[in-house]
């Protein structure tokens, strides 16, 4: 089975990705970024299993690490960031301002800098 992370997946484009994707049958792990309930929690409720939500700020370095401690020894055949994306008005979009676009699609955003410094790749 295809695996797929999304990060950003409680609305909008990131919730129609992991949608789409477990309709063909992908395993889909989204993340959401609070504490309240999303259109992620009641898509994974109808996957049967196939849908899991994590929790994750990308601007949080500890909790990028507890993420990928957590998915130890999982593999994705997708990931996609669709999180943090910023104007260059907050603290890390300062104090960290060069990013790869290669890791951010589909927009370059500051916070990204702290989460290649402590994700898996
Ligand atoms: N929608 C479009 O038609 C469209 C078209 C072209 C380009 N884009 C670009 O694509 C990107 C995503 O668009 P979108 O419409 O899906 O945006 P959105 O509706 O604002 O969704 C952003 C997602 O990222 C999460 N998020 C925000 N800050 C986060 C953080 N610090 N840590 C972790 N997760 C965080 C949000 O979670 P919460 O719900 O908890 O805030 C949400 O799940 C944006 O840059 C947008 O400009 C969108």
């Amino acid at each position: 089975m295809n695996s797929a992370r999304i990060i950003g997946a409680s609305r909008t484009l990131g919730l129609g990705l992991a949608t789409e994707f477990g309709r063909r049958g992908w395993a889909v792990t989204g993340t959401v970024h609070g504490k309240q309930r999303t259109g992620l929690h009641e898509l994974a409720e109808t996957s049967h299993g196939r849908v899991s939500v994590e929790t994750l700020d990308m601007t949080e370095p500890e909790q990028i690490s507890a993420l990928r401690a957590r998915l130890t020894g999982r593999t994705f055949d997708l990931l996609f960031v669709n999180a943090a994306i910023t104007r260059g008005d907050s603290r890390s979009a300062r104090s960290r301002p060069r990013c790869s676009p290669r890791s951010c699609s589909p927009t370059r955003s500051a916070p990204c800098e702290s989460w290649n410094r402590c994700a898996p790749w």
